[in-house]
């Protein structure tokens, strides 16, 4: 039989991609997400990729007895992928009861299931977040984690504390957590990609829309960072990368390889691109012109940030393959297809 991933968060973005690379990979998979921030349309995108419609499950993972409902109908869940989670930096700051309540509420219970159930395997959704404004660049493994900078950002250092502290508590369980530098793209064939409920906050989804016109113009957060056209850098990783980044994760689990229980990896390009060269990249891949202007910094924003990636190319044999062009040509389709889902 093949083996069974449940996958938290698995109609979202970073997850829907993921439940594509594990049907290809042949693993079978069980979505469970409540649904508030992603749509159940995604379940046909992923069987019209794969051939294979996951098993869905509609709940709350911060509802004990649902997850424990869910636990005992599939009987043998071989490890867990945890997506579902708030993730919107600025909300989390004026609403931090509900991040910590969502994120690390969900986050106990999965672990607590993973005890109860005895699923052995955990990769864990972090974010390069954890690293505020490093001194040396580029990131690795070993950079020092700095105080969280939001809500949002202390939910991750806490799951991975808390993952950390479960294991040390309990034998044979494994976790890896990934932290993500910024995912952007979507699938080639533009059945699946980012499609939140309320209006996106994220770079290169603005640009298309602004591309597409269902916004007059971009604002760039600043022009006055310590970068050479000075404006922010970040290290942007196409989405399908980073979903096979997670069956590797998967497989290293079933592994067992390596002494440690609990592992972290980046997952980055290892190159920094800035806003401009991000326009410029979309204006010259698509022959079209992106309508911007410079504005104040936005709060909160860092300056540079990228990724070193080695340890995870190392021990999981992964590596991010996509050109930039890849990710500009995968946007730009799929915010045709939103276009053209939202205009029927
Ligand atoms: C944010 C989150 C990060 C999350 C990532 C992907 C923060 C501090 N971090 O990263 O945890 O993993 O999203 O979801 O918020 N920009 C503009 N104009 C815009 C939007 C963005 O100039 O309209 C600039 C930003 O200033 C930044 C870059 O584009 O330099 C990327 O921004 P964004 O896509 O929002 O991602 P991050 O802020 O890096």
């Amino acid at each position: 039989m093949n083996k069974l991933v449940l996958v938290t968060g698995g109609t979202g973005y970073i997850g829907s991609h993921t439940a594509v690379e594990l049907i290809e990979s042949g693993y079978q998979v069980l979505i469970a997400d409540n649904l508030m921030n992603s749509r159940r349309e995604v379940l046909e995108g992923i069987r019209e990729i794969t051939g294979i419609r996951p098993f869905f499950e509609e709940f709350d993972l911060c509802d004990m007895q649902k997850l424990i409902a869910c636990c005992n109908k599939y009987e043998k869940i071989d490890a867990i992928i945890h997506f579902a989670a708030l993730k919107a930096v600025g909300e989390s700051v004026s609403r931090p009861l509900e991040y910590y309540e969502n994120n690390l509420g969900s986050m106990i219970n999965l672990l607590k299931a993973m005890r109860d159930f005895g699923i052995p395997g955990l990769v864990f959704s972090s974010s390069c977040t954890v690293y505020g404004q490093p001194e040396n660049l580029p990131v690795t493994e070993e950079t020092p984690v700095q105080k969280a900078a939001s809500p949002y950002g202390n939910t991750k250092q806490v799951s991975e504390e808390m993952i950390a502290d479960f294991l040390a508590s309990a034998e044979g369980y494994r976790a890896i957590s990934l932290r993500y530098f910024n995912p952007v793209g979507a699938h080639a064939s533009a059945l699946i990609g980012e499609y939140p409920i309320g209006p996106p906050l994220n770079l290169v989804p603005i640009i298309t829309q602004t591309l597409i016109g269902k916004r007059s113009e971009l604002h760039v957060f600043g022009n006055d960072y310590n970068t050479p056209d000075g404006t922010g850098i970040r290290d942007y990783i196409h989405v399908v990368d980073l979903a096979k980044a997670h069956v590797a994760a998967i497989r290293r689990l079933e592994e067992r390889k390596g002494n440690e229980p609990f592992e972290v990896f980046n997952l980055g390009t290892g190159k920094g691109l800035s806003v401009l060269e991000i326009i410029a990249a979309f204006e010259k891949v698509l022959d079209m012109k992106v309508n911007y202007r410079i504005v104040p910094r936005r709060p909160g924003d860092i300056g540079c940030i990228y990724a070193d990636a080695s340890k995870a190319g190392e021990i999981l044999g992964w590596k991010a393959l996509a050109p930039f062009e890849e990710v500009v040509l995968s946007a730009w389709k799929w915010e045709q297809q939103i276009n053209r889902m939202t205009n029927v």
